[in-house]
C-alpha cells in the first residue's frame, strides 16, 4: 500500500513513529513559510506540515498543490504544540512532518466545495456524482447503508434464513406500477420484464422447501418519482414458510429493535411497536401511514355536534357522515390568513371545508360558534382537552375525506410546531387490509397490496358477490410518517388464487399466461408461507434524518428519472435497434 496509516487512525501515541499516508488534499494553508495541508482520506483527516527547514524539496512541491489532488506523503508524527491541538478532529492530537511529497495525480479546481458544508445544487452534484460522493455527508450516509445492510445479514443468517439471488431479466411481476421492460434479440417481439420485485420468486423458494429466505434485491418500478420513490430500489425481501403474521412481525420487529442501537445509537426506539387495523389509522390519524412520534389524534365529535345548530354539521351527521376534530395546542391566535390556509389545505385534501375553533381568553371564537351552544362548546373542548390558547379544527364530510383532510394538517402542525422528537424511530404495524381497491378510471378492482395476498379466510364466501367486506392478512411497518415496509401472508391454495384473479378481471388465458407458473406451483404442495420487504433506502433515509431516499443511494436518478451523470436513459445505434427488431416512429 501506498499507506502506513489511514488519515483517521493516527493519535498521540503515534509520536515519533515515520508513517506514509495518501489521498486527497481537503484544504491547504499557507501561512507565510510554513504550508499546512489537511491531508483526507475515507477515514479521516490528517494534518500534515510542510517546512522549508525539514526538507525544502517536499516545501517547495507543497507549494503547488491545490484542493483535491491526489497525494502522497511520508513524515515523522509529532504532538502539535501547546494550545494547536483540534479536540473536534479525531487525529486532532498530532500532526504529521512532511518529509517526502509524492504527487499521484492532479485536480480540477472541483466545480462544488467538497471541503464545506454549503450545500450544492442538486442537478450539479448529481451530474458530477462522484465528487458529491466525497463530501462528508454522502460518505456518511453510505457508510451508514453499509452497516444496516451487514447486519441485516448477520441477523438473518443466524435465524437460519438463505440469501438467494433472483433474476431480473423476468417476466411482469405487478405491485401497482409499470414494468421496466427488455426486449429480446433472439425472440423477436417478446420481452422481458424486471421484477418490481421478487415477489413470486420468493413464494416459488417457498415452494421449493427453503423455508427461510432474504435477498437485499433490487426493484424496479415505473412510477411517478417522489422523495420516498426512485426507479429503482432496494429492499429487504423475506419470505418464510410455516409462519404465521404474527411470526414475520415479531422476526421484523425483533431486527428494527437490534439494530437501530447498533447502527445508529442517537436514535430511540420504542418496542413493542404498536399496531392498529387499517380503519383505526384512518380514522385516528388520517394515513395509512401515520406518525406516532406524538399525539394529536383525531376525535369524532359527532355525537356532540351532530344535532348542533350548525347546519353543515346536522347536515353532515344526518348524511352519515362524521364531523371529526383535532386540537393545535397554543394556536388560538391564528391570523385569518393562516386560517384561510389551514381550509385551504383541507380542500386541497378533498374536505369539504374546515371550521376552527380558538379557545382565547375572550372566549371561543370562530364561524361556528355562533351556532353551537356554551355545552357544545365546552363537551368540545374536553374531548379534544383543549385549553384556553388551543385551536380547535373542524372537517365535517364523509369519514374518510374528513379523516384525510385533518391528517394533512397534523403533519402541518407537526412541523410548524415541532412536535416529532428527532431522534425517536417510531414504529408501528398497520394490520387488517382490505383485500381490493375500486379502480374508478378502470372500473374494476385492484388489489390493495397484490394478489398474492390471502384474504381473512372468514371473509373468502364474499370474494365474487362483494369484493369491497373483504379484508386481508396484509400488513403494513410504518415509521415516523412513512410506509417503509409491507407484506402479507400469501395464499397457497390454485383454487384461491384462481378467484382472486378473476375478481380482478383477468381472463383465464391472460391468468394462464401470465401466472400460470404459479398456479401450477401451488398443486405441487405449496407449504402456507408470507413476508415482508421493508424499504431498505427509506430506512437510512430515516437513519441518517435526510429529506430524501436519492441523498442515500450512491447513484440515484433525477426527479425526472434521468442519470444526469451518464445521461440515461440515451439513444441506441439503428444497429442495435435493427438487431432488436424494433422500429421507432
Ligand atoms: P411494496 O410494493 O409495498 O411491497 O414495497 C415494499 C417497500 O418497498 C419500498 N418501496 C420503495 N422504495 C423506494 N422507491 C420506490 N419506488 C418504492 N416502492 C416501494 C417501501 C415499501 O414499503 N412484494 C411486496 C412485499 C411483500 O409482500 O413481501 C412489495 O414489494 O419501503
Ligand atoms: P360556507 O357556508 O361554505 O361559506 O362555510 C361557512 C363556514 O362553515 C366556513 O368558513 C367553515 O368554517 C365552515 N364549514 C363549511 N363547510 C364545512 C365542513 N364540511 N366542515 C367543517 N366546517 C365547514
Amino acid at each position: 500500500m501506498l499507506k502506513t496509516h489511514t488519515c483517521g487512525e493516527l493519535r498521540a501515541e503515534h509520536a515519533g513513529a515515520r508513517v506514509s499516508l495518501a489521498g486527497w488534499v481537503h484544504r491547504r494553508r499557507d501561512h507565510g513559510n510554513i504550508i499546512f495541508v489537511d491531508l483526507r482520506d475515507r477515514w479521516g483527516l490528517t494534518q500534515v506540515v510542510f517546512n522549508p527547514d525539514k526538507d525544502s524539496q517536499a516545501h517547495e512541491l507543497a507549494g503547488r498543490l491545490r484542493s483535491e489532488y491526489v497525494i502522497q506523503v511520508t513524515g515523522v508524527v509529532r504532538l502539535r504544540p501547546e494550545g494547536q491541538a483540534n479536540p473536534k478532529l479525531a487525529t486532532g492530537a498530532i500532526e504529521v512532518v512532511a518529509q517526502e511529497l509524492t504527487i499521484l495525480n492532479e485536480a480540477k479546481q472541483p466545480v462544488f466545495a467538497i471541503n464545506e458544508d454549503t450545500e450544492p445544487d442538486e442537478a450539479l452534484r448529481l451530474r458530477y456524482r462522484y465528487l458529491d460522493l466525497r463530501r462528508e455527508r454522502m460518505q456518511h450516509n453510505l457508510i451508514l447503508r453499509h452497516e444496516v445492510v451487514h447486519f441485516i445479514r448477520e441477523y438473518l443468517s443466524a435465524r437460519g434464513f438463505l440469501e438467494i439471488e433472483t433474476p431480473i431479466l423476468f417476466k411482469s411481476t405487478p405491485e401497482g406500477a409499470r414494468d421496466y421492460i427488455v426486449p429480446s434479440r433472439v425472440h423477436a417481439g417478446k420481452f422481458y420484464a424486471l421484477p418490481q420485485s421478487p415477489q413470486q420468486l420468493k413464494q416459488l423458494l417457498m415452494v421449493s422447501g427453503y423455508e427461510r429466505y432474504y435477498q437485499i434485491a433490487r426493484c424496479f418500478r415505473d412510477e411517478d418519482q417522489r422523495g420516498d420513490r426512485q426507479p429503482e430500489f432496494t429492499q429487504l425481501d423475506l419470505e418464510m414458510a410455516f409462519a404465521s403474521r404474527d411470526d414475520i412481525l415479531a422476526l421484523v420487529e425483533g431486527l428494527f429493535t437490534a439494530m437501530i442501537p447498533a447502527v445508529t445509537p442517537q436514535k430511540r426506539v420504542i418496542s413493542p411497536f404498536p399496531r392498529m387495523s387499517y380503519s383505526e389509522a384512518l380514522a385516528r390519524y388520517g394515513s395509512d401511514k401515520p406518525d406516532l412520534r406524538f399525539g394529536m389524534l383525531i376525535e369524532d365529535l359527532t355525537p356532540l355536534l351532530g344535532a348542533s345548530e350548525f347546519k353543515v354539521f346536522k347536515q353532515t351527521a344526518a348524511s352519515g357522515g362524521q364531523i371529526k376534530a383535532i386540537c393545535a395546542p397554543g394556536c388560538a391566535a391564528y391570523t385569518r390568513r393562516e386560517l384561510d390556509e389551514l381550509a385551504e389545505l383541507a380542500r386541497d385534501q378533498g374536505a369539504a371545508g374546515l371550521a376552527t375553533l380558538a379557545y382565547t381568553a375572550e372566549g371561543v371564537k370562530g364561524p361556528a360558534v355562533k351556532f353551537l351552544s356554551e355545552g357544545e362548546l365546552a363537551a368540545v373542548a374536553d374531548k379534544m382537552g383543549a385549553k384556553t390558547g388551543d385551536l380547535v379544527c373542524v372537517a365535517a364530510d364523509q369519514a374518510t375525506a374528513a379523516s384525510k383532510a385533518l391528517g394533512a394538517l397534523r403533519l402541518l402542525f407537526r412541523d410548524r410546531l415541532k412536535l416529532a422528537p428527532a431522534d425517536l424511530m417510531a414504529f408501528g404495524y398497520v394490520v387488517d387490509f382490505p383485500m381490493f381497491e375500486w379502480s374508478a378510471e378502470e372500473k374494476r378492482w385492484d388489489a390493495a397490496h397484490h394478489p398474492f395476498t390471502m384474504p381473512k379466510v372468514d371473509d373468502l364466501p364474499y370474494l365474487e358477490s362483494d369484493p369491497a367486506r373483504v379484508y386481508s392478512d396484509a400488513y403494513d411497518l410504518v415509521c415516523n410518517g412513512y410506509e417503509l415496509a409491507s407484506g402479507s401472508i400469501r395464499i397457497h391454495r390454485r383454487d384461491i388464487q384462481q378467484r382472486i384473479f378473476a375478481v380482478l378481471g383477468y381472463s383465464e388465458e391472460e391468468t394462464k399466461a401470465r401466472f400460470g407458473h404459479m398456479l401450477e406451483a401451488f398443486e405441487y404442495g405449496a407449504p402456507p408461507h408470507g413476508g415482508i420487504a421493508p424499504g431498505i433506502d427509506r430506512l437510512v433515509m430515516l437513519l441518517a434524518d435526510e429529506p430524501n431516499i436519492r441523498e442515500v443511494i450512491a447513484f440515484p436518478k433525477s426527479q425526472s428519472a434521468v442519470d444526469l451523470m451518464t445521461d440515461a436513459p440515451s439513444e441506441v445505434t439503428p444497429h442495435q435497434l435493427k438487431e432488436l427488431h424494433i422500429r421507432l416512429d
